[in-house]
């Protein structure tokens, strides 16, 4: 049981195969896997997912990058999800993020960052409902 929160492997990291090992640094961090899907975004599904940064100077380059290539969308269980998840992925900028965590170990860049991690429980939801429709919510 717990609570959820909603992840992206991006484009660079499915490209470069390293879903499984990013999936086992999930599991390994307590996380159920709920639901899961490889797809692929176009620009403009990426630019409505991310449409909270669209004031940003790097929302088209992330719209870009998002789309550039299939994506693993999950929907991820635990105690304390969001905040605990975003512990396991690390910081945002690799050069920041604590050793062993996800980004330390799969992230290129700053927008290269391996995964997506939701800030929030209400954006867990949103998130969620975007990729994934009730009854794949189990
Ligand atoms: P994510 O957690 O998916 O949420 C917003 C994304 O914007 C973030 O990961 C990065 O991929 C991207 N991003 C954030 N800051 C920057 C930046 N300074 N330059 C480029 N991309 C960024």
């Amino acid at each position: 049981a717990g609570n959820r929160t909603f992840s992206m492997i991006k484009p660079h990291a499915v490209a470069d195969n390293h879903i499984g090992g990013i999936l086992k640094l999930m599991e390994e961090g307590g996380f159920r896997i709920v639901a899961m899907k490889k797809t692929q975004l176009s620009a403009q599904q990426a630019g409505k997912f991310y449409e909270v940064h669209s004031e940003r100077p790097f929302y088209g380059e992330l719209c870009e990058m998002m789309s550039a290539g299939p994506i693993v969308a999950l929907i991820l269980e635990k105690e304390n999800a969001v905040a605990d998840f975003r512990k396991l992925i690390g910081a945002t900028d690799p050069a920041e993020a604590e050793p062993g965590t996800i980004r330390s170990i799969y992230a290129k860049s700053k927008g290269e960052n391996a995964v997506h991690g939701s800030d929030s429980d209400e954006n867990a939801a949103i998130e969620s409902a975007f990729f994934f429709s009730g009854f794949e919510r189990y």
